[in-house]
């Protein structure tokens, strides 16, 4: 009796989430704050670049970048606030390695920074792509707000191939670190 009440139990708190199920605050609660801890981490790559690069023809286009990775991270740290969520504890650490690897590429040259966007944006246009889908149809307000945003990395991605970063010699080296780093960075994010 007892192991079948165990076997209940277990089936109904750790199946996996179907269509039509509603997902939990605190899925909401660790999508925010992945979130805010990845817009936090684009506006301190882009300052790092547009330090390096902003008075060079490609300037222009970095600050558009860093302008609205700074409305992205606006509005997450606003849900933050009203939703009482608080921020990943590595928030200093990628206050730090957002910025440095900005700079980092910025410093390898115009094509380099540019290899440095298409690779954090692929990857954050495929973790918004996914939040959707984890969200269906459920927080509106929310799925709104990630669409807009997606649009808009998605946008930044075409800005850096339009800028030459897959004319870089070692861009699939670069995309492939940028890539691994930034998946490690959302999912640590998520946890942490
Ligand atoms: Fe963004
Ligand atoms: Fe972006």
């Amino acid at each position: 009796m007892k192991k079948k009440h165990q076997a209940k139990t277990k089936t109904s708190s750790s199946r996996a989430r179907l269509p039509g199920d509603r997902p939990s605050s605190k899925t909401v609660e660790r999508m925010i704050r992945v979130d805010h801890a990845g817009e936090f981490g684009a506006q301190r790559i882009y300052a790092g670049q547009v330090a390096v690069l902003g008075q060079g023809k490609s300037g222009k286009v970095l600050r558009h970048m860093a302008e609205q990775e700074d409305k992205h991270l606006a509005a997450f740290e606003t849900w933050m606030v009203e939703h009482g969520v608080r921020p990943t504890a590595l928030h200093p650490l990628w206050h730090l390695a957002g910025y440095a690897l900005g700079a980092l590429t910025a410093s390898l040259g115009e094509k380099a920074a540019m290899a440095c966007t298409v690779a954090v944006e692929e990857v954050i246009d495929e973790h918004y792509k996914q939040q959707l889908v984890d969200l269906g149809k459920d927080e509106p307000a929310l799925r709104k707000l990630i669409t807009r945003f997606r649009n808009e990395e998605i946008e930044h991605k075409h800005i850096g191939l339009d800028h030459g970063a897959e004319d870089l010699p070692y861009y699939p080296l670069l995309r492939a670190l940028v890539r691994a780093g930034s998946k490690t960075a959302i999912w640590l994010s998520e946890r942490v």
